[in-house]
């Protein structure tokens, strides 16, 4: 028999004082900006998973049918006792890779990564039934600081990071956050990296501005987070959704922008801000990559591309890639 058991690295005292930390220096600067992170408390991290049921959100479907189609061929050449995913939800996509990975008998664990603790339950819970005689070893953590919390290897290890999760990071938390990949993987380990790629202004605009609104629902939904933890007095429906593709920096922005001035106290921070129509709070972006941008982020971060592939579109890609060898 398996065994399954969560460990909880990202306890909600930490998470209050780098939540506190965070929002300080957030909205305070100029641009007013919060960290994605923040989204997924229970309620957002539902609304993330009816995101990726959307008729406009391609990627999450683009990308599992594409994930299905290499599924095997990734398996049979990385041979993986070990999946490690980060940022991994409600680990959906994993079975995909977990079927033929647990079919070889070799597999022994499978290590879902994610800074929410709902969705990780969830997901290991339903996990532990499918597969009764996997390891499930759930990490509720941040990823960007984390990583040293994955025990050490147990043999083969394949790391997934999907959903162009990556693309939600800047080119410098990237670069950090690949390193950090990098650092956890033997010579013989392999990276299966999702990355969403550059594509028609419309279907990025459709995609982050679905018609009913649970994109829009799931942005304001960081305010939320910041009333209940923070004791902070937001009126989330005081504020726009907005969304678009900005091609000279390759990425869709996020933003709240509020139809009236707001001035909202932080309780536990005991900081008042002002708020004008003419700003806007910026709470994510989402980098869209080429084929040549994916490799020369992966390089430069020590990892050498093994495989390249993408649907017939050319919507999304998927980068089967290794540590360079020293
Ligand atoms: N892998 C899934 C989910 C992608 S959404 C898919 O492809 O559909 C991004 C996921 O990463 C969410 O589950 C979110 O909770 C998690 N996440 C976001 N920032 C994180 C961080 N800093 N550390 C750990 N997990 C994070
Ligand atoms: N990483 C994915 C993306 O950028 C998923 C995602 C994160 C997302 N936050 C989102 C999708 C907000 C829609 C809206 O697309």
């Amino acid at each position: 028999m398996g065994e399954m058991r969560i460990d909880v690295f990202f306890t909600s005292d930490d998470r209050k004082k780098s939540l506190m930390r965070d929002v300080e220096h957030g909205l305070t600067s100029r641009p007013k900006t919060l960290l994605p992170k923040y989204f997924y408390d229970a309620v957002g991290s539902e609304l993330f998973e009816q995101i990726t049921e959307l008729p406009e959100y391609y990627l999450t479907r683009t990308e599992s049918q594409l994930l299905s189609s290499v599924a095997r061929t990734t398996i049979s050449r990385v041979c993986p006792e070990e999946v490690i995913e980060l940022g991994s939800g409600s680990s959906t996509k994993a079975k995909v890779v977990l079927e033929p990975a647990y079919a070889t008998g070799r597999l022994s664990s499978y290590i879902p990564f994610d800074v929410s603790e709902s969705a990780l339950t969830m997901a290991a819970e339903e996990l532990t039934q499918e597969y009764p005689s996997l390891n499930i070893h759930g990490i509720v953590g941040d990823f960007e600081t984390d990583l040293d919390k994955i025990p050490p290897p147990n043999g083969r290890r394949l790391l997934l990071l999907l959903g162009s999760t990556i693309g939600n990071l800047n080119a410098d938390s990237r670069h950090k956050f690949l390193t950090a990949m990098r650092a956890i993987l033997g010579p013989e380990d392999a990276l299966l990296l999702g990355v969403d790629l550059v594509k028609s202004v419309d279907m990025l605009h459709a995609a982050y501005n679905d018609k009913l609104g649970i994109t829009a629902a799931f942005n304001r939904n960081i305010l939320a987070v910041l009333n209940r933890e923070l004791g902070a007095n937001f009126n989330p429906d005081e504020f726009q959704h907005y969304a678009f593709y900005n091609p000279s920096s390759a990425r869709v922005e996020m933003h709240l922008i509020p139809y009236v001035k707001q001035i909202v106290a932080i309780e536990s921070l005991c900081l008042s801000i002002e708020i004008q129509p003419n700003e806007s709070i910026w709470t994510e972006s989402s980098y869209k990559f080429t084929r040549e941008s994916t490799v020369t982020m992966l390089e430069t971060a020590g990892f050498s591309l093994k495989d390249w592939s993408t649907d017939s579109d050319e919507q999304v890609g998927l980068v089967l890639a290794t540590p360079q060898q020293r």
